[in-house]
């Protein structure tokens, strides 16, 4: 059995949580394979909200397996709070959830390092979620990293200072000298010992085992493709791959294991952060957008620049991943708006651009928009395709022509009901 794949093709945020949490009825396992606690993915149903950071966005349905792949980062201290909350809620999470030896750890001086690197930065900034994402990573690629199961190495407290002392090292280089972590390195000590709670597996023997067996895996991406370390707006961007391939080298399937790959993003585009993002909007109409849709950061409460969604880089998106299916996101905060846009092509030099360029960083770039009437209905109470405004399908399926994939799911409100599957396609 192979797995199937959902990802978000934009800047991040575009509703990952929700549709994950939707389709987890479907599945046995779901499993992360990227990112860390600089993902915010969101959830309701039953009039409950829920945000969740490392945790898998599977662990509400029926008890499905969920799984913290080996190529997420792991703070213990956010993540044992965001377990027992959810504890708190009723759910069994100790059951249900494991947790990868070879997932890397977030330090204290990671978050440090985070803070003193964009400090270093200065305008160049690239307005990080200041959760350690990147220094965490670095120390993985340049093999300082300390893993979830060398937490049971007898040598572990030794290795751990060693990294400490290597980081105060370049904290001081930074100009922050003998920073005080006396507290907030008791409870990363106790918040390893409380991991030892969970069932800590080799989770690439795990996942290809469950297939073996014929069991439906979902692997759930964090951030977005335009967030992608190789593929997306450098240095702007996260520090992991984001994209379909991620899933492989974040979990251990062979890409011939990769079955369907859902592409998630919304009727118009945000981005939280510094970078390039061709389709901003700074009129009242990137400000409508941001109120109707509730635009603030689900970690860090910024307020999210919103612009016309992009289709030269969901294009792009969709290349890069392999996308076989579309989910629509968000359509409903467009429904009040006469008209609504999307942009074809980038006006650069006076030549017009179909491919997403190397540097859209400082480079002018005029989008080419086509216009369409709105369909000025509200739809977050519609439950089927039939009851869907003429205006909003022709809209879809102008969207469906210019990316040549199709659109199978529409979500008209942040509620798990409203979610419109299209059995048409
Ligand atoms: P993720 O990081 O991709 O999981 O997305 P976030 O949770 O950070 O941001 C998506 C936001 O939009 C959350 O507040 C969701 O509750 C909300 N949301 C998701 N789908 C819809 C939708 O179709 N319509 C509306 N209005 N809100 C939605
Ligand atoms: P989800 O999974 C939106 C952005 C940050 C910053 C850049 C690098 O909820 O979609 P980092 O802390 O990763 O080093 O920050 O990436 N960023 C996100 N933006 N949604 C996210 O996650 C993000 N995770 C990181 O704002 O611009
Ligand atoms: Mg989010």
């Amino acid at each position: 059995m192979k797995v199937d794949v959902l990802l978000g093709l934009q800047w991040g945020d575009e509703g990952k949580g929700k549709v994950v949490d939707v389709l987890t009825p479907h599945y046995d396992v779901v499993a992360r394979f990227q990112g860390g606690p600089n993902a915010g993915h969101t959830l309701e149903f039953e009039g409950k909200k829920y945000v969740l950071r490392s945790i898998p966005s599977g662990i509400f349905q029926h008890g499905q397996v969920n799984v913290i792949g080996n190529g997420v980062v792991l703070d213990p201290v956010l993540f044992r709070e965001e377990a027992e909350s959810l504890e708190q809620s009723g759910i069994d999470i100790k059951k249900i959830l494991k947790i990868s030896k070879k997932a890397h750890l977030i330090m204290p001086t990671h978050r440090l390092l985070d803070a003193a690197n964009e400090a270093a930065k200065g305008a160049g900034k690239i307005g990080t979620t200041g959760k350690g994402i990147g220094p965490t990573y670095t120390d993985k690629i340049s093999r300082n990293g300390l893993r979830v199961g060398d937490t049971v190495a007898p040598d572990f407290n030794s290795r751990y200072a060693k990294a400490k002392a290597k980081h105060l090292a370049t904290l001081a280089s930074l100009g922050m000298s003998d920073p005080d972590i006396t507290d907030i390195e008791a409870r990363w000590l106790d918040a390893i010992d409380y991991l030892h709670q969970y069932e800590l597996i080799d989770s690439e023997h795990v996942i290809n085992r469950y297939m073996r067996e014929g069991k439906k895996v979902l692997c759930e991406g964090a951030q977005g493709t335009m967030l992608d370390v190789d593929f997306g707006s450098y240095p702007y961007v996260t520090s992991s791959n984001t994209v379909c391939a991620g899933a492989c080298t974040g979990l251990g399937v062979a890409p011939r294991n990769i079955g369907e790959v859902f592409g998630i993003f919304k009727a118009y585009c945000t981005r939280v952060g510094s970078g390039p993002f061709p389709t901003e909007l700074f009129d009242e109409t990137g400000k409508r957008i941001r109120d109707i849709g509730h635009e603030y950061g689900a970690v860090t409460g910024r307020e999210r620049r919103c612009g016309w969604v992009d289709l030269v880089a969901l294009r792009y998106a969709i290349m890069i991943n392999g996308v076989t299916q579309l989910i629509m996101m968000k359509s409903d905060v467009l429904d009040d708006f006469d008209t609504v846009k999307a942009c074809t092509a980038y006006r650069i030099n006076g030549q017009t651009v179909q491919d997403f360029p190397y540097d859209v960083d400082g480079m002018e770039i005029e989008p080419v928009y086509t216009e369409m009437p709105g369909w000025k209905t509200p739809m977050s109470s519609l439950t089927s395709e039939d009851q869907l405004p003429q205006a909003f399908k022709d809209y879809v399926a102008f969207l469906e022509r210019e990316l040549e994939t199709p659109i199978t799911i529409l979500s008209v409100g942040p509620d798990r009901a409203q979610t419109i599957v299209r059995e048409s396609r």
